[in-house]
């Protein structure tokens, strides 16, 4: 299994997802409030695993540029597709992950409900640190798949033996701060945004060291 494959899984679901309700709109709201705290009208921003773009579009507007990507060229193309129709100056989307994106110097990345989905966190965490500049900030809400019901951790296994599941690492929160700050950030902010149920799924703020 590999990127690769990764890749054909998102695609496969792309239309699926696209169609998903926001499972928690109070709790994504919040997210991106405080998201939006850390962004100014000069900020360059990139995020990872954007999906189907909805984040991007509300964010966009608000910065200097926003470069959306996500390893799924057919979710790429759902997120373009809603971006013909509403179109974002300084807003545009491309099939990508951290380590094939070009370019550096962000002041922001994003990354949400993504990183738990990388095969290697500390080898992306550091290469984030790399593409941003001196001060940047990486803002991240991941679901810690190691906090949750144990019956879920023994439910992933079958569900990507058939095809249902994505790889996912199986992170607690703790490992999940542990690894960023030890890809040299300062971790600023680690907060649950949940309004409905107790999925644990922190929103992490970290500054470049
Ligand atoms: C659960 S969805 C989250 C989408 C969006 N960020 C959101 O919060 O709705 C995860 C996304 O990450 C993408 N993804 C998975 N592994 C990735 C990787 N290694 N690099 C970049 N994107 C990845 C998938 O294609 C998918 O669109």
């Amino acid at each position: 299994m590999s990127i690769a494959s990764d890749a054909r899984f998102w695609d496969k679901t792309s239309r699926k997802y696209a169609r998903n309700a926001v499972a928690d709109p109070a709790g994504y709201e919040r997210t991106l409030d405080c998201t939006r705290e850390y962004l100014t009208p000069q900020s360059s921003v990139l995020e990872l695993g954007c999906g189907t773009g909805s984040t991007a579009l509300v964010l966009a507007g608000g910065v200097k540029s926003y470069l959306a990507t996500d390893v799924s060229p057919e979710m790429i193309s759902i997120a373009e597709s809603k971006h013909a129709d509403k179109l974002v100056p300084g807003l545009t989307f491309e099939t990508a992950t951290a380590e094939t994106v070009a370019g550096t110097g962000y002041d922001a990345i994003l990354g949400f409900n993504y990183l738990h989905l990388v095969r290697d966190l500390p080898g992306t965490l550091r290469r984030i640190h790399d593409l941003l500049n001196d001060g940047g900030v990486f803002i991240s809400k991941t679901p810690c798949v190691g906090d949750m019901n144990p019956l879920i951790r023994l439910a992933i296994p079958v569900m990507r033996a058939i095809g249902k599941a994505p790889h996912v690492c199986v992170l607690q929160g703790g490992e999940l701060g542990t690894a960023i700050d030890e890809a040299g950030f300062e971790i600023l902010t680690s907060e649950s945004h949940n309004t409905k149920g107790n999925e644990p799924r922190p929103f992490i703020v970290a500054r470049k060291r």
